[in-house]
């Protein structure tokens, strides 16, 4: 049994609903997929994507993304109904949606992190000014599509701090989450290429939560996978290997910014950790400059 990892498949793109159906039906027949969110936003399309993916993976685990949460042109009050109507869906497939060890109990632990991103002045946002952005932009979709009940733009609590999990049969842990659990995960070592198509958006408004760190340190989990930036990351730090392998939208594909062979699921586990090419060992040197340099320009 081998565990592998895919997030971002975002199939209200015609280009990755064609990927999925073009997905082998006869490589992973004994394996595990994990899915660390965005799906779709549509309900029905999440149904024709779970089905397809268990007509190919063993069994699937799954955490929800915000796209997932959308309330767009579908009868629901509001996203924290349409996590309940995602998470019966989980459950009526059989999708995992809570701590598994799947394999019949032979494999490691699988922990979803239901989480979701904090904005500043939240503590446990992961923002870093960004010289130049819009205070006030208005481009971001969740801010349309994504209220919770009763509440407007921050998830209540009770989302985000479900029961804590706690393994205790000495099982490896592997955790996944869709939004980032740490601000370093954001940047790429390498130099940065071409123009800023948005300069006065900041992503790291949006980008995760120290929650989701807190949780992967408290589990112990010696891999943590995660998605939603579209741009992938094998990194190691203070123990932890996080992985990020999103599908993405097939022009970030194109255009080589999702990276390391976005449109493969990854194979992370294999009776241990796969040893994995271009892991980079710690924070690299790049990004923890640029990120001072961040902090600095604002004091
Ligand atoms: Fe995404
Ligand atoms: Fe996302």
């Amino acid at each position: 049994m081998r565990l592998l990892a895919q997030s971002d498949l975002h199939l209200n793109r015609r280009e990755n609903r064609q990927w999925l159906e073009s997905l082998s039906r006869h490589d992973y027949q004994r394996d595990v997929l994990i899915v660390a969110g965005d799906v779709s936003h549509r309900l029905d399309q999440m149904r024709w994507a779970f089905e397809e993916l268990l007509a190919r993976f063993k069994e699937v685990a799954f955490v929800p993304g915000n796209h997932d949460l959308w309330v767009h042109r579908e009868n629901f009050p509001d996203s924290t109904a349409k996590l309940a109507a995602v998470e019966a869906l989980c459950l009526e497939l059989g999708i995992h949606v809570s701590p598994v060890r799947p394999g019949g109990g032979a494999g490691p632990w699988l922990v979803p992190l239901f989480s979701w991103y904090r904005r500043p002045p939240h503590p446990d946002s992961l923002f870093l000014p960004k010289p130049g952005e819009d205070p006030n932009f208005r481009g971001w979709s969740d801010d349309r599509f994504v209220r919770w009940a009763g509440e407007t733009t921050e998830p209540p609590d009770s989302l985000t701090r479900r029961a804590p999990f706690t393994p205790d049969d000495g099982a490896p842990v592997i955790s996944f989450s869709h939004f980032l659990p740490r601000a370093e995960l954001i940047f790429s070592a390498g130099p940065y290429r071409g123009t800023d198509p948005r300069p006065g958006f900041n992503f790291s408004r949006y980008a995760g939560s120290l929650e989701i760190e807190r949780a992967v340190r408290r589990l112990g989990s010696a891999v943590h996978v995660y998605g939603h930036q579209h741009r992938n990351r094998r990194r190691r730090i203070d123990g932890v290997l996080y992985l990020s392998h999103c599908l993405g939208y097939g022009p970030e594909r194109d255009a080589g910014r999702v990276g390391n062979g976005a449109a493969e699921p990854l194979a992370l586990w294999e009776d241990g950790p796969v040893t994995l090419e271009g892991v980079e060992e710690g924070t690299p040197e790049r990004v923890s400059r640029f990120i001072e340099s961040l902090n600095r320009a604002e004091d």
